[in-house]
């Protein structure tokens, strides 16, 4: 049995230059699967506004759903590295909101971590989180959450923007941040971040420079709502393996192929014929 992922063996595994692997998780019934095949950490992001319930963006999603699924994923997978992922205005309210929220994650869903949204704005929110005992990972570059005000574009494509961002990781580490993750940043500010903080830096389309790798879930096996993004890459096609299965069934069904006498639960014989004689005499 794999043991148990804390953020001890996650800095352990940065300092020994081991690859850190991450995927989104949204059910109990992958995140057991998911966990038998050796994952170290499940991120239960907000992204399942758009691959579990067909949204257009991350921002619909509640704290309640939130907390309920990221719960699900945690009795799934015991040993995995758990992170909950705090909706669109969480944390940014107040910090009392952001710290019962957050709270929320650590014990009514089992997490190790809170993951969120941040720019230097939300020093504040980190430092406080850290103060009540909450991990904290900040995310950082394309911030899905702010795509209304900032779009949805690569971060750090020039020095002055690539240096921002590299102070802006340096302030989180010193706010308390105890991991980081960089979304759509170029891959050579990612890797200077990953090399100069000591907490792991863990990429979602930011390269492989990083200490370690998250891929949404729905991106690795093809399933709809996959984004296509350039960074992600199909594993396994899961999608139209489902899709097979359902029209097997389907055709089956349809020509009373299922379920045949070994699906089916009998009468013995003897009650059967004296069922028979009780409904003649009736
Ligand atoms: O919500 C999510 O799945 C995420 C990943 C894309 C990093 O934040």
């Amino acid at each position: 049995m794999q043991t148990r992922i804390t953020l001890k063996t996650l800095y352990e595994a940065k300092r020994n230059g081991q690859p850190i692997s991450m995927i989104t998780c949204y059910d109990y019934a992958t995140a057991v699967l998911l966990q038998q095949a050796g994952i170290q950490c499940l991120l239960v992001g907000d992204s399942l506004a758009q691959v579990i319930l067909g949204h257009d963006s991350t921002l619909p999603v509640t704290m309640d759903m939130m907390v309920a699924l990221t719960a699900s994923v945690r009795r799934g997978a015991r040993q995995a590295f758990v992170i909950g992922d705090m909706p669109f205005l969480s944390y940014t309210i107040s910090l009392d909101k952001a710290i019962s929220n957050a709270g929320r994650f650590m014990t009514h869903a089992g997490c190790d971590a809170v993951k969120l949204e941040v720019d230097h704005r939300h020093l504040d929110v980190v430092a406080a989180l850290d103060r009540a005992g909450i991990p904290v990972m900040a995310h950082l570059g394309l911030r899905p959450q702010a795509a209304k005000q900032t779009g949805l574009y690569f971060q750090a494509r020039v020095a002055e923007d690539g240096l921002k961002l590299i102070e802006q990781a340096d302030a989180m580490v010193r706010a308390g941040a105890q991991l980081l993750l960089l979304e759509c940043v170029t891959a050579e500010v990612a890797g200077e971040i990953a090399r100069r903080v000591h907490v792991p830096v863990i990429s979602c389309g930011s390269g492989p420079e990083c200490d370690g790798q998250v891929m949404v879930l729905h991106d690795l096996l093809g399933l709809p709502q996959a984004s296509g993004a350039k960074f992600t890459k199909v594993y396994g096609q899961i999608g139209q393996a489902l899709e097979e299965a359902a029209k097997q069934y389907i055709s089956d069904v349809q020509e009373r192929r299922f379920p045949d006498a070994d699906h089916s639960y009998h009468i013995s014989t003897e009650e059967h014929l004296r069922l028979k004689s009780l409904l003649e005499s009736s």
